[in-house]
C-alpha cells in the first residue's frame, strides 16, 4: 500500500504551481483566451511586459481597481469590456511571483 491520502491537494503548502497551470486554475481564460490572446470578454495577455514589471503586474492582480484608477491605458480597456478584472487574492507570495513572471514572458511560454 502506498500512503496516498486523497485528501491531498495541490495546494497544500511547499507545492507551488506552474504559470499554466494557475492561469487554467484561476478561471483568466474564460474572459482572456486559452492562450491569453484575448476574446471579447478581455483583452489580450500577449506582451504584456510593455506595460508592466513583476512589481506593478503583481500590484495590478492584487487590486485590479487600484491600478486601473488614473491610467489611461487601463481605464479605456476597462470602458471597452464590460466585464471586470477581480482581484486575484487566492495565491501565496511565491506562486503570486512565479503567476507574474510567466505572463510577462506570454506569448513565448504559453504552454
Ligand atoms: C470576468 C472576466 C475576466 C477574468 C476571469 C479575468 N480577467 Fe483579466 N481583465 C478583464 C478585463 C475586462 C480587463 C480590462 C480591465 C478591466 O476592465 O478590469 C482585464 C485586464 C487584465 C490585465 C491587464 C491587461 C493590460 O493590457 O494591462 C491583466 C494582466 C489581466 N487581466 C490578467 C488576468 C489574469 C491573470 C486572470 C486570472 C487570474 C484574469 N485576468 C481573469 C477580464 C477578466
Amino acid at each position: 500500500m502506498l500512503g496516498v491520502s486523497c485528501s491531498k491537494r495541490a495546494s497544500v503548502e511547499g507545492v507551488v504551481r506552474t504559470g499554466p497551470e494557475i492561469y487554467k486554475a484561476s478561471g483568466c481564460k474564460t474572459c482572456h483566451g486559452d492562450m491569453g490572446q484575448g476574446n471579447r470578454t478581455g483583452p489580450s495577455l500577449l506582451e504584456l511586459d510593455k506595460h508592466f514589471d513583476g512589481k506593478s503586474l503583481t500590484a495590478f492582480l492584487l487590486d485590479p481597481a487600484a491600478s486601473i484608477a488614473g491610467n489611461s491605458r487601463l481605464e479605456a480597456l476597462d470602458n471597452e469590456y464590460r466585464s471586470t478584472m477581480k482581484p486575484v487574492t487566492y495565491l501565496n507570495a511565491e506562486e503570486l511571483e512565479v503567476f507574474s513572471k510567466w505572463l510577462l514572458a506570454l506569448p513565448q511560454a504559453a504552454q
